[in-house]
């Protein structure tokens, strides 16, 4: 190898190294991965399997009315007329049409979902439901493809705990949302022995406050009425 050749190789690496290390050394780290997980961590949480796709008939089925109290989790929301919202990891859309209902036609919700298979499904359900002011929205696992500073509302149902990138996602989230609009976390309770799902998938409120007290984002409330679930609520500065 020449002297030139090695002199930019030996720059390249100087240049990109730190980025490297921030991202796989500092941020996440490598464990082996257990059974719902991807063995990657984030601050002490392992990351949970995405949900596939075919596990959508589980999300639209009709004892989640009894079992989750959705109406509980909407009247926690306090939409209004007009709204901007985004469903982030909206799956088949299960909040997305509801939520539409409520912010009305002046309103907007933004269904956002990295697989493209529950982007479809989502749009076929949609349709079934006439909810036209229900935009679907094809993210990335580091980008919600949302306008900055546009929403009101940003919610998460059952999702964070399976962000393959949440220090990434909640930055963007952040961005996307207007000062004072608030972002609302649905998680299943971690070591309630009541909550029929896997630890993975559960995650405690104190660890969701951790995560996100890295943003510019203040917690305002926690809602606990719910059979299985907690309601974490913050409020962007
Ligand atoms: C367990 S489902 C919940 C769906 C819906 N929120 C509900 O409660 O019915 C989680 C969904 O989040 C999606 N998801 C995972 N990571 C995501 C990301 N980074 N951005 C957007 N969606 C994501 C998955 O593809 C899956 O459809």
């Amino acid at each position: 190898m020449s002297r030139t050749c090695l002199a930019a190789l030996l720059l390249f690496q100087a240049l990109t190294l730190p980025f490297a290390l921030a991202e796989n050394g500092e941020r996440y780290a490598r464990v082996r991965a257990s059974p719902d997980g991807i063995g990657k961590v984030y601050l002490g949480r392992e990351i949970a399997q995405v949900m596939s796709y075919h596990g959508a008939p589980w999300l639209e089925r009709p004892e989640r009315m009894e079992e989750e109290r959705p109406d509980l989790v909407l009247a926690a929301l306090e939409l209004k007329p007009g709204m901007t919202v985004a469903d982030i990891g909206a799956g088949s859309g299960y909040y997305s049409w509801r939520m539409a209902e409520r912010v009305g036609a002046p309103g907007t919700i933004y269904a956002v979902d990295i697989q493209p298979e529950m982007v479809r499904l989502l749009e076929v359900q949609m349709s079934q439901r006439r909810a036209s002011n229900v935009k679907a929205v094809l993210g990335t696992t580091t980008d919600p493809r949302l306008a900055h500073a546009t929403l009101d509302l940003a919610l998460l149902v059952d999702v964070y705990h399976e962000f393959e990138y949440p220090y990434e996602m909640l930055a963007a989230i952040a961005r996307a949302l207007k000062p004072g609009g608030r972002l609302v976390f649905v998680e299943y309770r971690a070591g309630d022995p009541k909550v029929p799902i896997k630890p993975l998938h559960t995650m405690t409120e104190a660890q969701v406050r951790n995560e996100v007290a890295v943003h510019p984002l203040e917690w305002v409330k926690t809602v606990s009425n719910l059979p299985w679930q907690h309601v974490i609520v913050f409020r962007r500065k």
